[in-house]
């Protein structure tokens, strides 16, 4: 079998950023051991750092934030050599200090999520029963790099937050709405869970970019989310993100010695 191309930091995001590739890059299609991903990667050269890019919906949007193999899709990523992963996603604020077009980089997240699978320590693969801690799940090394870039940027970002990851497609009703705020989460989206604990499990490093579109089911005086808002915003805004991964995957060290990697090796085995 043809080796396959290796890169250090993989993104979840489509075409929208392909023209940041410096150089040719190449289409890998992969099908894991947990099925297939939501679609080819696409690897190629940013900033002298070899990424690759998987659209989580699919490139023509088909997949539902539940239908998401987001096992297989991070899975992909381990086998092109991954070790860092950027998960920039659209979401709903929660708080009136938190606006549509602000990025939050959170450090905290919420399941609220119904039968994903979220794991990848099933009884089948062989690696035992595991316990990781998730107190921490994000990597704040990657989250420091990603807030100074917005600030350079002149994004305006909230450095840390508390995403709570609803099953949709359908968005909030107002009384859920009310009790997230109450909980004092900062955003609320469909997609956060279980991909970036599955980042960690994978002992991969992943920063969430969370970029506000809307305010989430009429918080404060505001009028109800629709999808036409949410689409919107996130296109509106696209130009920054674009900015915001050409400024950071540059700026991200080498390597990383930290927390997340915990469970790096029992996967170097597989
Ligand atoms: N993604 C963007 N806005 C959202 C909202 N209000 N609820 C859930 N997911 C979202």
């Amino acid at each position: 079998m043809a080796e396959l191309p290796q890169a250090e930091i993989g993104i979840f995001g489509g075409s929208g950023f392909y023209s940041l590739f410096e150089g040719d890059y190449e289409e890998v299609s992969l099908d894991t051991r947990w099925g297939q991903p939501s679609d080819v990667y696409t690897v190629g050269t940013i900033g002298g750092r070899k990424v690759a890019f998987l659209p989580r919906h699919g490139h023509k949007h088909t997949f539902a934030p539940g239908e998401v193999n987001y096992r297989a899709n991070l899975w992909g990523m381990h086998e092109l050599g991954v070790k860092q992963v950027i998960g920039p996603c659209s979401v709903g604020s929660l708080s009136l200090d938190i606006h549509p077009g602000d990025f939050v980089i959170c450090d905290q997240f919420v399941d609220r999520t119904k039968g994903r699978a979220d794991t990848f320590f099933t009884h089948d693969l062989g690696l035992g029963v595991q316990h990781l801690s998730a107190a921490h799940p994000y990597c704040e090394t990657m989250r420091k790099v990603a807030v100074e870039k917005c600030r350079e940027l002149g994004i305006p970002v909230h450095d840390g937050g508390t995403v709570v990851t609803i099953q949709g497609p359908r968005f909030s009703t107002t009384a859920e709405s009310e009790w997230f705020q109450k909980m004092g989460w900062s955003v609320v989206n469909m997609t956060q869970y279980p991909e970036a604990w599955l980042a960690r499990e994978l002992g991969m490093h992943y920063v969430n970019v969370s970029l506000v579109t809307d305010y989430d089911s009429g918080l404060g005086k505001y009028a109800a989310v629709t999808n036409d808002d949410v689409l919107r915003v996130f296109n509106e805004n696209l130009h920054l993100l674009r900015k915001l991964i050409e400024a950071m995957v540059p700026a991200l060290p080498a390597t990383i010695d930290d927390d997340c990697t915990g469970s790096a090796t029992l996967f170097g085995r597989l």
